[in-house]
């Protein structure tokens, strides 16, 4: 049987195995595959940040339903993929298996369901983890992974530029004229995901015309979208400046935005490398551009 990745099933997957739609009543299951996956406490996962994470894995399953699966082995929820559709765009929100059903075909089953939903998008991208299996799947599925880079730590506040009054608050009235902006850059509107974040309680920040940022004033920086690197610096500068943690992260940052290199470890932060930015199709010059890693 040829699958969507071009590959004939894979003869170990195990037989028991078998993919359905996501339904509401799978949350809590799927909230265990993901800390299973990711290898989070469940501890860590508290309020507010529970409650966000619910929100997250709900907010694919209402803009695209028919995009959420999840993976039955013997009874038991064991791996869920999202994807969601932005117009021409096609993005992988999430692939997780639980840790103790990793290496028998669930990822790679769920990433043909997922990639059967894109069929009508011309263009793709996936935020990915640094999972070597989750590489495998992507290139084989025609994706190409460029290396992305994660800035962490304390920002040192004296290092930040003044204030540019170019930089002004956002808010829903606002994405319309935005969503011009992300389509240009990557390939297709934001509108759905900056309603969710406007909703969770992240801050937006725009300089009109030119670019957004959106921040999580308690973690770090959520996506960011310029027409050109002037724009990019200065909405990141004022993104970093509105979040009140000591230590934040910015994410997904791909390598060759020296742009925003610069300007990270300038503020002490430390840069490492995380992750990948894979895209297949033309989604847009992709910079400067750092990626929801939820939603692109
Ligand atoms: C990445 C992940 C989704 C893959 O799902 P999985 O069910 O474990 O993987 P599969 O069994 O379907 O195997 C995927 C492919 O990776 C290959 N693979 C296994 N180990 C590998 C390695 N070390 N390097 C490269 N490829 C590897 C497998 O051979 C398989 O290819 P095949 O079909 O040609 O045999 C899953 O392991 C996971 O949840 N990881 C942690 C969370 C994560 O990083 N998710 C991805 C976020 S972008």
């Amino acid at each position: 049987v040829d699958t969507p990745t071009g590959r004939p099933a894979r003869a170990r997957t195990t037989a028991n195995l078998r993919i359905r739609a996501f339904r509401v009543d799978d949350l809590p299951a799927i909230v265990s595959v993901w800390e299973s996956a990711f290898a989070i406490e469940p501890s860590e996962q508290e309020p507010p940040v529970s409650e966000r994470l619910h929100a997250r894995l709900m907010h694919p399953f209402f803009t695209d339903p028919e995009g959420c699966f999840v993976a039955d082995l013997d009874g038991q929820v064991v791996a869920v993929v999202q994807a969601v559709r932005r117009e021409r765009l096609w993005c992988l929100s999430l692939l997780a298996v639980m840790a103790t059903a990793q290496g028998v075909g669930a990822g790679s089953a769920l990433m043909d369901r997922a990639l059967a939903y894109g069929t009508d998008t011309d263009a793709g991208l996936i935020v990915c983890s640094s999972d070597p299996r989750a590489h495998e799947l992507y290139s084989r599925a025609g994706f190409r992974l460029q290396p992305t880079l994660q800035a962490t730590g304390a920002i040192n506040r004296r290092a930040l530029p003044s204030p540019l009054r170019a930089v002004v608050e956002g808010s829903y009235d606002d994405l319309d004229a935005l969503a011009a902006i992300s389509r240009d850059i990557r390939g297709a509107e934001h509108t759905p995901d900056l309603v969710f974040a406007l909703d969770t309680g992240a801050r937006l920040m725009q300089i009109p015309g030119q670019g957004f940022v959106v921040v999580r004033p308690d973690s770090g920086v959520w996506c960011l979208v310029a027409r050109d690197e002037t724009a990019a610096t200065a909405l990141l500068s004022s993104g970093l400046a509105a979040c009140d943690v000591g230590e934040l992260a910015v994410r997904f940052i791909p390598a060759q935005q020296r742009w925003a290199i610069d300007l990270l470890v300038g503020l002490g932060l430390e840069v490492s490398p995380y992750g990948a930015l894979a895209a297949r199709g033309a989604p847009g010059p992709l910079q400067p551009f750092i990626p929801s890693a939820a939603f692109a």
